[in-house]
């Protein structure tokens, strides 16, 4: 039976194509340590999600740290000769919580990455190998863009080649700032690709927009709509940081992220890079996503406001999908921005309204 490896597997992508490959009949072993709630605290916490799936059969799960070379290596040495692909989510994805500690940062999200990427080309050298980047390789570049401020939020100007299709992967990734977290997932990104065009691997960074669902464990720092819906569903009050509430991001629901992963493993070109959001559809400013979320849930956000931006936080991004799509025509986005906002809903009235307190 074809085997995949699946790190961060109980996070929002990793659990999401560990299930899609379940599904399809694969061998799952799973490789998370929970880092999430040394991250964000234990109400982020990735364990539920890591107990859901160690019930199903075909999954295995490892408790390893990605900075692990040995322990890492035994988990290759043990499944690469039936390995099919590896699907690389674990990271520390925070844009703000990297600047507490850098090293950390750098060590999980560049190194970690060398560690999968080195074991793969000793092990199984064709093996697809995915790579979930970020928008963040960009750094803060999207916001010399120019931009159009309206009551709900910035808008890019008409008149601008990217009116109408978003940021498109020719966009520099040099000479802006990336915030810690944006610089050490540029080093895993540009090593991905690397692997690809010197190795001759089929490595492949897809560079994420605003990646969501019902399954993330949403926190203050990370996983905004997931988080707001709990706002609203807990009573919990929100604070808007910076610009407004008009910056705009676009979403897209992780089912539709890992098709996008499918597509990729059964024709894989060495050294890719995609963009992958929500695309020029699905976008929305956080003003909008509340005023959605409110309207779904029918409660309201107390609300507060922060004047002082996040450093390099995007005012305006949206993902060009062109490029995906051209390569490969049969991806598209199945659930649009209003589908997924209330699935996220569903889920975390399922799993924080009244009475419940888990998850
Ligand atoms: N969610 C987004 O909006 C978004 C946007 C762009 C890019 N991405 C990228 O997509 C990937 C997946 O994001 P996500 O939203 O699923 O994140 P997530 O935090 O939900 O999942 C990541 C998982 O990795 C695990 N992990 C972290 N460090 C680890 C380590 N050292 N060893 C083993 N496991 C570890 C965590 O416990 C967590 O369960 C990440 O690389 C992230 O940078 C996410």
């Amino acid at each position: 039976m074809a085997i995949v490896f699946v790190t961060g597997s109980g996070g929002l992508i990793g659990s999401s194509a560990a299930r899609r490959f379940l599904e399809l009949g694969c061998e799952v072993v799973g490789i998370d340590n929970d880092s999430r709630s040394y991250f964000f605290g234990p109400s982020a916490s990735t364990r539920w999600m890591v107990d859901e799936l160690s019930e199903s059969r075909g999954y295995t799960h490892y408790s390893v740290d990605i900075r692990d070379m040995d322990s890492l290596e035994r988990i290759f040495t043990k499944y690469s000769s039936a390995l099919d692909c590896i699907i690389h989510c674990a990271a520390q994805p925070s844009h703000d919580w990297a600047a507490k500690e850098p090293h950390t940062d750098f060590g999980i999200n560049a190194v970690g990455t060398l560690n999968l990427l080195e074991l793969t080309r000793k092990y199984r050298p064709n093996a697809p190998f995915v790579f979930t980047s970020t928008n963040k390789v960009y750094g803060d570049a999207p916001n010399r863009l120019p931009l159009e401020e309206t009551p709900t939020r910035f808008e890019i100007s008409r008149g601008h080649e990217f009116f109408g299709r978003g940021i498109p992967e020719s966009f520099s990734i040099d000479q802006s700032l990336h915030s810690i977290f944006g610089a050490s997932k540029v080093a895993a990104d540009v090593m991905v690709q690397e692997y690809g065009r010197y190795f001759g691997m089929n490595t492949v960074c897809f560079r994420g927009g605003c990646l969501t669902g019902p399954a993330h464990s949403a926190a203050p720092l990370h996983g905004f709509l997931g988080y707001l819906a709990k706002c609203a569903i807990t009573n919990t009050p929100y604070t808007i940081i910076g610009h407004g509430g008009k910056q705009v991001r676009d979403n897209i629901h992780s089912d539709d992220v890992v098709s996008a992963f499918l597509e990729y493993i059964r024709a894989p070109r060495p050294g890719a890079t995609y963009n992958l959001g929500g695309g020029i559809e699905n976008n929305c400013s956080i003003l909008e996503a509340i005023e959605m979320i409110e309207k779904i849930t029918s409660r309201k956000i107390s609300i507060s406001h922060d004047p002082k931006s996040r450093i390099g936080d995007h005012i305006w991004y949206v993902s060009d999908l062109s490029k995906l799509k051209s390569d490969y025509p049969n991806w598209q986005i199945t659930k649009s921005l209003e589908v997924t906002i209330k699935e996220i809903c569903a889920a975390y009235q399922d799993r924080f309204g009244a009475g419940k307190s888990s998850g």
